[in-house]
């Protein structure tokens, strides 16, 4: 298809010009750029985005987010065009287990079964049982027959699930650089500063940080928490980027960051031109190896038939 660009039209212009012509779709996570989630066609958390990405009739899928979400979309749909603009936005905390290591582990504890959540790579989610997000990690370990589950890789997540279930649980000690920036300390700061905020916490938070909040939720169920008429004032602990879409959907409501540190640098890495450059170019591509794909998707398909 021969594709027409004007290159001086404005950025945004362009990209939806464009995305029409591709028949694409553009997703973007909920701590992307503000001016990257005011252009995508579906803002929201990984599980969200799964469930999206599941079910989209485009041709070419736009992932604004990290590597492991773009790889999950690709899991879902093989003969789609799936793209990341940039190669380089990684989760450092989906890269703290590979595959070899979860072999060893299962060799560890043969008769667990193994959860995984969905910020690992597409090969460590071929070698687990089941995966789970923030948003349905107690329901999807609930679900399961078994007392003993191996969890990967974050070792908060596996800690909050495991304070909500009687099983047994071995947990690996990966954790997000981002949300271990966000200390219990700046929480008991911030409620003497404002007493009748509510507080909120993503569950990748350390437990002291965790033992402080109102509700433990999802990025997705932030948002849907902030719109509850009795929350006026709220205190933040995720990524900065949430703030954006907070205030945006909730205007004269008081939404307070636990830290202004903690930014993801990975999903920063999404910019309006880089949207541009790949789907003008049709690149960077996310594709996983079959053999790899169907026990992955094994895995994924297993957590979104129970949610
Ligand atoms: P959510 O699924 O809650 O959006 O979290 C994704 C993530 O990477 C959190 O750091
Ligand atoms: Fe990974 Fe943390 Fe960034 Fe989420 S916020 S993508 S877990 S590094």
């Amino acid at each position: 298809m021969t594709v027409h660009i004007d290159i001086d039209a404005p950025l945004t212009e362009r990209i939806l010009k464009l995305k029409k012509e591709r028949n694409a779709v553009i997703l973007a996570h909920n701590y992307q750029l503000g001016e990257v989630q005011d252009i995508a066609d579906f803002v929201g958390d990984s599980l969200e985005l799964s469930q999206n990405a599941a079910k989209t009739k485009a041709d070419v899928i736009v992932f604004c987010g990290v590597h492991f979400m773009a790889e999950t979309a690709s899991i879902l749909n093989p003969d789609k065009t799936v793209l990341l603009p940039d190669q380089h936005a990684g989760c450092p905390m989906a890269n703290m287990i590979n595959a070899r290591q979860l072999r060893e582990e299962k060799k560890k504890f043969p008769k667990a079964t193994t959860v995984c959540y969905i910020n690992t790579t597409a090969e460590v989610k071929a070698e687990s049982d089941i995966c789970c997000t923030s948003a349905n990690g107690v329901k999807v370990v609930e679900s399961i027959p078994n007392n003993e589950i191996i969890f990967v890789p974050d070792q908060y997540l596996g800690h909050f699930i495991s304070t909500k279930t009687r099983k047994t649980m071995h947990l690996w000690p990966g954790y997000c650089p981002t949300h271990a920036r966000i200390r219990a300390e700046d929480i008991t700061r911030l409620r003497s500063e404002y007493p009748n905020a509510k507080a909120v916490v993503h569950p990748e938070c350390r437990p002291e940080v965790i033992a402080m909040a109102d509700e433990v939720l999802s990025t997705g169920g932030i948002i849907r928490y902030a719109r509850r008429e009795d929350v006026k004032e709220l205190i933040v602990g995720t990524e900065l980027g949430i703030i954006h879409r907070l205030r945006k959907e909730n205007p004269g409501k008081r939404f307070i960051p636990v830290t202004e540190q903690a930014v993801c640098p990975n999903m920063k890495l999404i910019t309006l031109e880089k949207v541009l450059w790949s789907l003008e170019e049709m690149a960077p591509l996310v594709k996983v190896a079959e053999s790899i794909r169907v026990k992955a998707k094994a895995a994924v398909d297993k957590m979104l038939a129970i949610v």
